[in-house]
């Protein structure tokens, strides 16, 4: 079993030191870890964010570990040397176009929502974000205009790309509650009205899942007004980025959700993939041991599930997060004032009280 830790910039290195240590905790047999640069760090060690080497690490091993890009520093780049294009090219040279975001609730631990208990106390949910299209790979450029210098970016989506992401969510809500809401904004945009009627189009290949549809305003509405009526969320690059972010805060903090970005290559063990926090690299708190290492660790439960086949190791981490949390370890997002090593290590004494 062969694991790519990319760390990246700002937190990212903070929190996948956490994840290691908990992977360490397993002393899973077999397993090989090979570390690389990515984003503002290699930019600066290699001239590139996506070094073709970090890239071909990522392509040989059967998971990727990613922790964060983003670096101030970096902010005035060209577009193709941003550490943003790190994780940009990875999703689309690896195939990676099916995002998924769970945000649940964990039981008995509303209050750390923002939200009512009761609201609260119903979230659990998939975001399904289609992670290859979209506004995020059209062209895009700038130009003259009367107004001045005008940005432009091209948004579309075709049918074979729709088909393939509302497969995953169909399958996904099969899987779960059998509830299935795409979220667009067919009421303005054309990309959003092929978007709609190419999933409608496929629902009657499923039908025990319920299919619903929201428009992209109005979902970010009522996942603030009542989170428990969703299930599993289907949407494009863009709109799943933002109510990912949104859905993570319901739950309590960005510091809680965890990724997997799934294509349609298969390993020994199971589905190749890459899985990261949803969060960014936290310029604001970077260096100060104040980042929440739970979604970090989260994402290594769901590598071992997706792509390693070790449910039981997946369960037994998710289980530890759960317990520590309950334990009252937490961090500054939460309220509280442990350390990213602090909470690190509460979870591998959880996980190793329940070996
Ligand atoms: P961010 O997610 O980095 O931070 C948003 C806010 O949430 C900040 O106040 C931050 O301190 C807080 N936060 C984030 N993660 C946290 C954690 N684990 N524990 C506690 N608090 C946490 O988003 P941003 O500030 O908009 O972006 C910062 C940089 O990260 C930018 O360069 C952006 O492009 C990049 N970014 C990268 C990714 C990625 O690598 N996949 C994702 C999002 C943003
Ligand atoms: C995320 C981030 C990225 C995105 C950025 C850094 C390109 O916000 O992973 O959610 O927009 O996909
Ligand atoms: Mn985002």
């Amino acid at each position: 079993m062969k694991i790519a830790v990319l760390p990246g910039d700002g937190i990212g290195p903070e929190v996948t030191r956490e994840a290691l240590k908990v992977l360490d905790a397993l002393a899973l047999p077999q397993l090989t870890l090979f570390e690389g640069d990515v984003g503002g760090i290699a930019y600066k060690r290699h001239g590139h964010p996506l070094p073709a080497e970090t890239l071909e690490m990522a392509r040989a091993a059967d998971a990727v570990l990613f922790g964060a890009v983003g670096d101030p520093e970096c902010d005035t780049l060209p577009r193709e040397h941003r550490p943003e294009q790190a994780i940009l090219g990875l999703r689309s040279e690896l195939g990676l176009f099916a995002n998924l975001r769970p945000a649940a609730g964990f039981p008995g631990l509303e209050d750390l929502s923002p939200l009512k208990p009761e609201l609260a106390r119903g979230i659990d949910l998939l975001v399904v974000r289609e992670l290859n299209g979209d506004v995020y790979f059209g062209d895009k450029g700038e130009r003259d205009s009367a107004g001045g210098r005008e940005g432009w970016d091209d948004m579309s989506y075709n049918e074979a790309e729709v088909r393939r992401i509302a497969h995953s969510a169909f399958r996904a809500a099969q899987k779960r509650r059998k509830k299935l809401t795409s979220v667009d904004k067919a009421n303005v945009l054309e990309t959003s009205r092929i978007w709609r009627e190419t999933v409608i189009e496929l629902a009657g290949e499923y039908p025990d899942v319920e299919l619903d549809h929201m428009y992209v305003d109005n979902a970010a509405m009522q996942l603030v007004r009542s989170p428990g009526q969703f299930d599993v969320i289907v949407t494009g690059n863009l709109f799943g980025d933002i109510l990912s972010d949104q859905a993570s805060a319901c739950v309590g903090s960005i510091g809680l959700l965890a990724s997997a970005s799934l294509g349609e290559r298969t390993t020994e063990f199971g589905t190749f993939g890459l899985y990261e926090p949803i969060h960014g690299s936290a310029p604001d708190i970077a260096g100060q041991g104040k980042a929440n290492p739970v979604a970090a660790i989260l994402s290594l439960a769901m590598l071992l599930r997706h792509s390693l086949g070790r449910d039981a190791d997946a369960n037994r981490i998710e289980r530890a997060v759960a317990a520590s949390l309950s334990s009252e370890v937490r961090g500054a997002d939460l309220g509280g004032s442990a350390s990213t090593q602090e909470i690190g290590d509460a979870i591998v004494r959880h996980l190793q009280a329940t070996a």
